[in-house]
C-alpha cells in the first residue's frame, strides 16, 4: 500500500472513531475533528501498520490501534501550541485549535482525544493479554518518566538554558521518540511478534524517532512557514534546546542520516516484508514538512 492509501485508511477509521460534529456537545466534537482532520502526515499510524506487516498477519483491529497513536499525537500538538506552552498560531496549515475555539475548548479537545485513545484500545475485540500490553505501552510512551509529557516538561524547562548535548538527547528521545517507538511496538504486538522481533522494531523506532525530531528541528530553521504549515523559526525565538543550536545544521543533518542508516540495518531479519519501513525511514529524513 502506498502512503496516500494508508493515509485514507487511517482517516476513514478516525472518522469512524470520533463522534460526529452533530453529537452533543457539538463544540468539543468540532474542536477534536478540526485538528484531527487538518492534514497530518499520519506517520505514527503508518509506522504501526508497517511494523505489523513486517511481522506477519495482523488482526483487522490493527487500524484502530494505529489510530490510537494519532489521537495521542494530535492531543499533544493541540496542547503544545497553547499560549502557555509554545504559543503557536498555525498548525497543519490552519489556525491552531485555541485560535479558533479558545484556550478552554482547546485544552478540553486535547483531553478528549487523549481519553478517546484509551477508550478505543479498551474496546478492541482482542484477547486480554495483547490488549493490556497495548494499553500499557501507550500509557508509558505518553507519560512522564521518559515519555512524551516528561519530554515536554524538559523542553519547556530547557528554554533559555545553554545548549547541552546530553539534555538535548534526553528531551528528544522523550518528547517525540517515545511515541514513535511505541508506534512500532503496538504494530508488533498486534501481529504477535516474537521477543526478538519486538526488540528489533523497538530499536528501529528509537533510530527513526531521534532522526524524526532532529529533522523537525532542522526544518524549523530551513523551511518556510508555508511549507511547514506552522510558524518557522520558533525554536530560535523561544531559545529552545535543539540539534541545530547544539551541533549546527550540517552536523545535525549528518546525525539524522546516521540514525536513518542504523534504522535500515536493524530491519535485516525482516527481509522484503520490511520494504515499507525502509521507505518510511528515508521519508522521515528526506521530508520537507
Ligand atoms: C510534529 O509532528 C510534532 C513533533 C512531534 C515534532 P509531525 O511532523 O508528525 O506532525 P503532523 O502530524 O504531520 O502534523
Ligand atoms: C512537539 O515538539 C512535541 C510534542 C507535541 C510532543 P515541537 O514543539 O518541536 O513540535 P512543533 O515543531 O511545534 O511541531
Ligand atoms: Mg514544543
Ligand atoms: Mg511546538
Ligand atoms: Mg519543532
Amino acid at each position: 500500500m502506498n502512503l496516500l492509501q494508508y493515509q485514507h485508511q487511517v482517516d476513514a477509521e478516525l472518522d469512524r472513531l470520533v463522534p460526529a460534529e452533530t453529537t452533543p456537545p457539538e463544540t468539543i466534537h468540532r474542536a477534536m475533528r478540526y485538528s484531527l482532520f487538518a492534514g497530518g502526515k499520519r506517520i505514527r499510524p503508518i509506522l504501526c501498520l508497517e511494523a505489523a506487516h513486517a511481522v506477519g498477519d495482523a488482526p483487522p483491529g490493527v487500524v484502530t490501534v494505529a489510530c490510537s497513536l494519532e489521537l495521542i499525537h494530535t492531543y499533544s500538538l493541540i496542547h503544545d501550541d497553547l499560549p502557555a506552552l509554545d504559543n503557536d498560531d498555525y498548525r497543519r496549515g490552519k489556525l491552531t485549535n485555541h485560535k479558533v475555539f479558545g484556550d478552554a475548548m482547546a485544552i478540553l479537545a486535547g483531553d478528549a482525544l487523549l481519553t478517546l485513545a484509551f477508550q478505543v484500545l479498551a474496546q478492541l475485540d482482542l484477547p486480554a493479554e495483547p490488549k493490556t500490553r497495548l494499553i500499557e505501552e501507550l500509557t508509558v510512551a505518553a507519560g512522564t518518566a521518559g515519555g512524551m509529557i516528561g519530554g515536554q516538561v524538559a523542553d519547556l524547562e530547557g528554554e533559555g538554558k545553554p545548549p547541552d548535548a546530553s539534555l538535548l538527547e534526553t528531551i528528544h528521545r522523550a518528547k517525540t521518540g517515545a511515541l514513535l517507538r511505541a508506534s512500532l511496538r503496538l504494530g508488533a504486538i498486534c501481529a504477535g511478534a516474537t521477543r526478538a522481533q519486538y526488540e528489533a522494531l523497538s530499536c528501529y523506532g528509537e533510530h527513526v524517532g531521534l532522526a524524526f525530531q532532529i529533522v523537525d528541528d532542522i526544518l524549523d530553521v530551513e523551511e518556510s512557514s508555508e511549507a511547514l504549515g506552522k510558524t518557522a523559526g520558533k525554536d530560535a525565538q523561544k531559545r529552545k534546546i535543539t540539534f541545530p543550536a547544539v551541533y549546527g545544521l550540517g552536523t545535525s543533518r549528518r546525525m539524522a542520516e546516521e540514525q536513518c542508516r542504523r534504522a535500515h540495518l536493524v530491519l535485516e531479519p525482516f527481509g522484503s516484508r520490511s520494504a515499507g519501513l525502509h521507505e518510511l525511514a528515508d521519508l522521515i529524513v528526506q521530508r520537507k514538512s
